[in-house]
C-alpha cells in the first residue's frame, strides 16, 4: 500500500487517503475532521472543564468541552462544502449543511467521548461515522468510512474506507503521519472489558464474563469507549462490552455515533460487533438517538457471548428475579 521508496512514517494522513480508490470529496472531508481534532486537542490541553450548564437530550449535563469540540467539528463540517447532513451526540436533531446529496456526505458524530474522564486525565476520544448521501439512519454497513481520534499520551488517529484499518499518530509539526496499516485482530483474545454495574447483569452475560474469568482473561476497562476499543484493536486480542442490563435492555452506547463506526472499524479489522444477538452494521436506526447493547473485538469470544445469551436469555428465558451465573463451558 506504501509508495516504495518512501519510509511509512513519511506518509501522511491525506497521502495514504489518495492512495485508496475513493472520491477527492471524501479524502477532503476524512482531512477536514483531521484538522478539526488538532483544535479539540488544543481545547482538551488548555479548555475549561467545568460544565456549560446546558444539557444534552440525554438529560447529561454538557460539559464546556463537549460543547466547544462539538462546534469545532460542526463548523469544520459545516464549511467543508462536501457535507448534506450531520448529527452528534450533542445535537437534538439532524442538522442540514446543504439542501443537495449528491457528491455530498452526512456524518454522524461523538465530539468527545468519555468527556467525563478528562478533570482526572484519562484518555477520550472523537468518533466519526460516515455514510454517502444524506441518510444517516441507514444500517451502519452501508457507511463510507469511520475513524475515531484518541486523545491519550500520544494523539493518533484511527481510520478505514472499506479497505483495512489504519493508524496515524500527530507529530510534533502537528501532521498525521502512517504509524501502521491494515491492522488485524486475532479470533479469540486474552482480555476483556466489560462495562455497565455487574450486579445488573442478566444471566446469560453474567455467565459469560465468569467463564472469561474462569479462562483467566485480564480485565481492562478505563471507562472511555476509543481507548478500550483502541487496546483491543492495537493489541489485536480482547473483547469490549456494554451490555443490556436489567432495567436498561439497551445498555448505554448510542448506535449512530458511537457503535455503528466502531463495529465498521472492528470487522475491517476482521473481529465482530454483535447486540447479542445479531451484528451491530445490520441493525437498522429508528430514530437518531438509539442505544443498543455491544459485544465487539475478537469474532470467537463475541460468538461465545451470544452463545451464552441464547442459552440463558433465550432458549431457556431466567423467572423474574432470578439469576443463574454458573458458567457453561469448562474450557
Ligand atoms: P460519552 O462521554 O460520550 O457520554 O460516552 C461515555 C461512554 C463511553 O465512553 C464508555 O464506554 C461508557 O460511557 C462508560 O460508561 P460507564 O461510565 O457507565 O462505565
Ligand atoms: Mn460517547
Ligand atoms: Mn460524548
Amino acid at each position: 500500500m506504501s509508495q516504495p521508496g518512501k519510509t511509512k512514517f513519511q506518509i501522511d494522513l491525506r497521502r495514504h487517503l489518495r492512495e485508496q480508490d475513493i472520491d477527492d470529496n471524501l479524502i477532503h472531508l476524512i482531512t477536514e475532521i483531521a484538522e478539526a481534532s488538532k483544535y479539540i486537542i488544543n481545547s482538551i490541553r488548555t479548555g475549561d472543564l467545568g460544565v456549560a450548564g446546558t444539557s444534552n437530550l440525554y438529560g447529561e449535563k454538557q460539559l464546556a468541552l463537549d460543547v466547544l469540540a462539538d462546534r469545532i467539528l460542526r463548523k469544520r463540517l459545516d464549511h467543508s462544502r462536501v457535507v448534506a447532513n450531520i448529527m452528534s451526540e450533542e445535537m437534538d436533531e439532524i442538522i442540514p449543511i446543504s439542501p443537495d446529496c449528491a457528491g455530498k456526505y452526512s456524518v454522524a458524530f461523538d465530539p468527545l467521548d468519555g468527556s467525563s474522564l478528562v478533570d482526572v486525565n484519562l484518555a477520550v476520544g472523537t468518533i466519526v461515522s460516515i455514510f454517502e448521501g444524506c441518510d444517516l439512519l441507514q444500517p451502519g454497513r452501508n457507511q463510507v468510512a469511520a475513524l475515531y481520534v484518541l486523545y491519550g499520551p500520544r494523539t493518533t488517529l484511527i481510520y478505514s474506507t472499506g479497505n483495512g484499518v489504519h493508524e496515524f499518530a500527530l507529530n510534533t509539526l502537528m501532521e498525521y503521519t502512517l504509524l501502521q496499516e491494515n491492522i488485524k485482530i486475532e479470533s479469540k483474545g486474552n482480555l476483556y472489558s466489560p462495562g455497565g454495574q455487574r450486579n445488573l447483569y442478566t444471566p446469560g452475560v453474567e455467565a459469560f464474563t465468569n467463564h472469561l474469568e474462569e479462562r483467566g482473561v485480564k480485565l481492562r476497562y478505563s471507562g472511555g469507549f476509543v481507548p478500550d476499543i483502541n487496546q483491543i484493536l492495537l493489541k489485536g486480542r480482547g473483547i469490549f462490552y456494554y451490555p443490556h442490563l436489567q432495567g436498561l435492555p439497551q445498555g448505554k452506547l448510542r448506535l449512530l455515533f458511537e457503535l455503528s463506526p466502531m463495529a465498521y472499524l472492528i470487522e475491517q479489522a476482521g473481529g465482530a460487533a454483535s447486540n447479542g444477538h445479531q451484528p451491530i452494521l445490520d441493525l437498522q436506526p429508528d430514530q437518531i438517538h438509539g442505544r443498543a447493547p455491544v459485544f465487539i473485538g475478537c469474532k470467537e469470544d463475541v460468538a461465545l457471548a451470544e452463545e451464552f445469551i441464547r442459552k440463558y436469555e433465550v432458549e431457556s428465558p431466567p423467572q423474574v428475579g432470578k439469576k443463574s451465573s454458573k458458567a457453561v463451558h469448562s474450557n
